[in-house]
C-alpha cells in the first residue's frame, strides 16, 4: 500500500495546471498578446516556453539573445500565466553540425544522421555538451528568479529519435562505462560470456558498442549497450539539472517529459533524479483500448513519482501528424482521456501545443488554438476543460493508495526482446497490459514496481513478465511472500541473471521453492497454435493457451489450470502454492486467453484480500479511479462505452457523495451518459468505517 502523503508538485501554483508548449517565436509579436488572452479565455494558467528556441537563443556560437525571451517571460507575468521554462537543448541549430560534425549522431550501421530535423546530437558529444550546458547556464542566470517561472523543464523526450550513438566517441564512453562496471577485462568476459564463438577480449581497447555483425551480437554487450546509453542521456539530463539547482530557488521544481511505456530509458533512474514526473501521451486512435493504455500509463507515471502526482506535460487536443493516418479526436475523448490522467494522479493537463503551427513539420497537429481560429469545436472543448480543472483545484496534491502492484523492470524488459530468443513473439508491455485489463475493470488501484524495492507493503504483488532478474530483485519476491503479500509469477520470469546468464537447475531457479514447481523445457507456440487447458476443479471452459506454455512439474504446489494433450499432457499450467504467512504464491506458465486471465487475476486478487474501489464491479466500459488528500476523497468515474449506464458508488465506507461540478448529492447510484465524466467527493471526516 503506497501511503505517500499528498502534497502540491508545483509549490508556486495553485490548482490543477492547465496549457502547453507555448512557441512564441514562430510568431509576431503582435500575436503574442492576442496568444495570451485567449489563453485566459480559455483558463490556461502553465505554459511551456522554449523548448525548441535554441537557435533563437545563440544564432550563433557564444552569441546569445534573449531579449525577445524577456518580453515573452514579462508578458506571462503580466497575463497571471506561469511558465515552465526550458533549457532549450533538445534541438541543436544547424550551426553545432555544421562546425562541429563530430557531435552529430552514427547509427549502428555507420549512416550519420545530420540536422534538419531534431535531436541530432550524440550524447557524448563534447560540442554538444559544452554549448548546451552553456546555454542552460545563461538562462538560468537570467530567468531563475524571474516570478513568471515556477518549473523546470530539460531537454524534451531524451531518446525519442536518437536513443543511442554508435559513432567512436560513443565507443570510448562505452568502454569508459564499461570499465566502472567490470573491474578486469576478465570480469567483463566473464558477463559477456565471451567464450562462446570465441568473442574473448584480450584488452578493454577491443571492445565496441554492437555495431553491425554478420550474425546475433552478443546479447550482454546489447544489454549493457542498452544500460550504458540510457544513463548517458540521464547524465545529459543530471548535467543541466545540477546547473539549474546551483542557481534556482529551490521550490522550481525540476522535470523531463517521459514517454510512457519508453523502451529506451530506464524510468525508474530517471524518475529519482528528477523532482516531478512529467509525461507526454498521444493514444492510437486505431487501438479500440487506447483508454487502458492510458489508465496504465498514468499509474506508471504516479509510481514512478513514488505515488506523488505527476504532470500531463504534452498531449493532443486532437489529431497529431506523426502515424500514418492521424484522425481527430471525437466523441468527449478528449476531456474523458485528459480527465484519466487526473484520476491516476496528473496535476495537469498540458498539450502540444497552444497554437497549431503554419508552417514546418508539425503544421498538421491539432493545437488548443486550431488554424481556424477560436470558432471551432477543439477551442470550445479546450474552454470547457479549463473551466472544468478550475473548479478541481482542490484535486492538487491528492495521491492513490494501492493495495496491488505490477513489478516492471527496463533491464528485464531489454533483455526480453532482444534477439535470439526462444520466441520473438513474447512483447513484455502486451503481456503487462494482459494482466493490468482485468484489475482495471474490476477498478482495482494499482501501482508498478520496481523489483528491488519493497514489494511487502502490497497485498499481491504481480509478475507478468521478468525474464530477468537479479539476485536482489529475486529476494524481494520472496520476502514479501514471506510477510505476508501474495505473489503472482508469470511464464519465462526469472530464467536469467541481469547479465543474461541462464539460471540453471530447474526455471525459474531462484523462485522454484517459493512457487513450489520447476520447468523442465520451454515451450513457445508458433503463430495459430494453442494448447487446450483444464481446470483441476472442471472450471474454465474453453481456456486455452496461446504463444506459450512450459513443462512444469509441481512439488509443493496445486494444480490450478494443466495443458491437455501432445507431450505435455496431464502438465500444470497453472499452480497455486499456499504459503505459512496464509498468502498464495501463484505460478502461470501459459499465454492464457484473455477471459481465462481475466477470471484467474480476479481470483487471486480477490483471495489476496485487496479491494476494489468499489464494492459492486462497474459496467463493462467504466472506469473507476480514486485520489485522496487529507481533508476529501474524490471518486471519479468515466464511461468510455458508447450508452449511459447506472453506476453504483458504494466503496463500502457508507460515505455520503456529492458531485464536484454541482454539488448534488449522490446517495447510491448514478446514471454516466455515454462517454461522460463525473467526479464526486466526500469530506474524509465523515467516512464511517462498516467494520
Ligand atoms: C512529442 C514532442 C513534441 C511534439 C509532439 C507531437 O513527441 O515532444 O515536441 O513533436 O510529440 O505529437
Ligand atoms: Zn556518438
Amino acid at each position: 500500500m503506497n501511503n505517500t502523503p499528498a502534497g502540491r508538485v508545483i509549490p508556486r501554483m495553485n490548482g490543477l495546471g492547465f496549457g502547453g508548449d507555448w512557441n512564441p517565436e514562430q510568431w509576431p509579436q503582435h500575436v503574442w498578446d492576442e496568444d495570451l488572452r485567449l489563453m485566459r479565455e480559455a483558463h490556461v494558467n502553465l505554459v511551456t516556453v522554449g523548448v525548441f528556441s535554441w537557435a533563437y537563443l545563440e544564432p550563433t556560437p557564444g552569441q546569445y539573445e534573449f531579449g525577445w525571451l524577456d518580453t515573452v517571460l514579462d508578458k506571462c507575468l503580466a497575463a497571471g500565466v506561469a511558465v515552465d521554462l526550458a533549457t532549450a537543448t533538445a534541438s541543436p541549430p544547424p550551426w553545432l553540425g555544421h562546425r562541429w560534425p563530430e557531435s552529430l549522431p552514427v547509427t549502428d550501421d555507420g549512416t550519420i544522421w545530420t540536422y534538419g530535423a531534431r535531436q541530432q546530437y550524440c550524447p557524448s558529444s563534447s560540442a554538444y555538451r559544452e554549448r548546451a550546458w552553456a546555454l542552460t547556464e545563461r538562462l538560468v542566470s537570467r530567468y531563475a528568479d524571474h516570478d513568471a517561472v515556477v518549473m523546470w523543464h530539460v531537454g524534451n523526450e531524451y531518446g525519442a529519435h536518437t536513443p543511442a550513438c554508435w559513432c567512436d566517441t560513443s565507443a570510448e564512453a562505452f568502454r569508459d562505462w564499461l570499465a566502472k562496471r567490470y573491474d578486469t577485462i576478465d570480469d567483463l568476459n566473464t558477463a559477456w560470456s565471451t567464450a562462446f564463438w570465441s568473442q574473448r577480449f584480450s584488452d578493454y581497447a577491443e571492445v565496441i558498442p554492437p555495431r553491425r555483425t554478420p550474425y546475433f551480437p552478443n546479447p550482454t554487450q546489447q544489454l549493457d549497450f542498452k544500460r550504458f546509453s540510457s544513463d548517458t542521456l540521464l547524465e545529459l539530463f543530471k548535467a543541466e539539472r545540477d546547473i539549474i539547482r546551483a542557481g534556482s530557488p529551490s521550490d522550481k521544481p525540476i522535470t523531463t517529459n517521459f514517454m510512457r511505456f519508453f523502451p529506451h530509458a530506464d524510468y525508474w533512474d530517471w524518475a529519482r533524479a528528477e523532482d516531478v514526473v512529467s509525461d507526454d501521451w498521444y493514444p492510437d486512435l486505431a487501438d479500440p483500448l487506447s483508454h487502458l493504455e492510458g489508465a496504465a500509463g498514468a499509474d506508471l507515471m504516479r509510481s514512478l513519482g513514488d505515488g506523488r502526482p505527476w504532470l500531463l506535460m504534452e498531449q493532443a487536443v486532437s489529431a497529431i501528424n506523426w502515424r500514418s493516418v492521424n484522425p481527430a479526436k471525437s466523441g468527449g475523448a478528449y476531456r474523458r482521456w485528459s480527465m484519466q490522467q487526473v484520476a491516476r494522479g496528473a496535476d495537469a493537463v498540458l498539450h502540444f501545443q497552444w497554437r497549431a503551427s503554419i508552417g514546418g513539420a508539425e503544421k498538421w497537429h491539432s493545437g488548443m488554438l486550431p488554424h481556424a481560429g477560436p470558432r471551432t469545436r477543439t477551442w470550445r472543448e479546450v474552454v470547457a476543460l479549463g473551466a472544468e480543472l478550475d473548479g478541481l483545484a482542490d484535486v492538487a496534491g491528492a495521491t492513490t493508495p494501492a493495495d496491488i502492484a505490477i513489478v516492471l523492470d527496463w533491464p528485464s524488459w531489454w533483455a526480453l526482446e532482444l534477439d535470439s530468443r526462444p520466441s520473438t513473439r513474447l512483447s513484455m508491455v502486451r503481456i503487462l497490459r494482459s494482466w493490468y485489463e482485468p484489475l482495471w475493470r474490476r477498478g482495482y488501484s494499482v501501482d508498478f514496481a520496481h523489483p528491488e524495492s519493497d514489494l511487502s507493503e502490497y497485498r499481491l504483488v504481480l509478475v507478468p513478465q521478468l525474464y530477468s532478474v537479479t539476485d536482489h530483485g529475486a529476494q524481494r519476491l520472496v520476502d514479501a511472500a514471506q510477510a505476508g503479500t501474495t505473489v503472482a509469477v508469470g511464464y519465462f520470469s526469472g530464467a536469467v541473471d541481469e547479465q543474461d546468464r541462464v539460471r540453471s537447475g530447474g526455471y525459474p531457479a531462484p523462485w522454484t521453492d517459493l512457487l513450489g514447481i520447476w520447468v523442465e523445457e520451454y515451450r513457445p507456440l508458433l503463430p495459430g497454435e494453442a494448447v487446450p487447458l483444464q481446470a483441476t476443479d472442471d472450471g474454465a471452459a474453453g481456456a486455452s493457451a496461446s504463444e506459450w506454455t512450459e513443462h512444469v512439474h509441481a512439488e509443493s504446489a496445486e494444480v490450478v489450470l494443466s495443458y491437455v494433450g501432445g507431450d505435455i499432457d496431464g502438465c500444470p499450467a497453472v499452480t497455486r502454492r499456499s504459503l505459512p504467512s496464509g498468502s498464495a504464491a501463484w505460478y502461470v506458465s501459459a499465454g492464457l486467453d484473455q477471459s481465462t486471465l481475466d477470471d484467474l487475476l480476479l481470483r487471486i486478487a480477490d483471495e489476496s484480500g485487496s479491494t476494489p474501489i468499489l464494492v459492486e464491479a462497474p459496467p463493462v466500459d467504466v472506469e473507476v479511479a480514486m485520489r485522496q488528500t487529507d481533508q476529501q476523497r474524490y471518486l471519479f468515474l468515466l464511461n468510455h462505452g458508447g450508452t449511459a449506464v447506472p453506476v453504483s458508488v458504494d466503496d463500502g465506507t457508507g460515505c455520503a457523495w456529492s458531485r464536484v461540478d454541482d454539488g448534488t448529492p449522490v446517495a447510491d447510484r448514478i446514471t454516466l451518459d455515454a462517454g461522460d465524466v463525473v467526479v464526486l467527493s466526500t469530506a474524509r471526516e465523515r467516512m464511517v468505517d462498516p467494520a
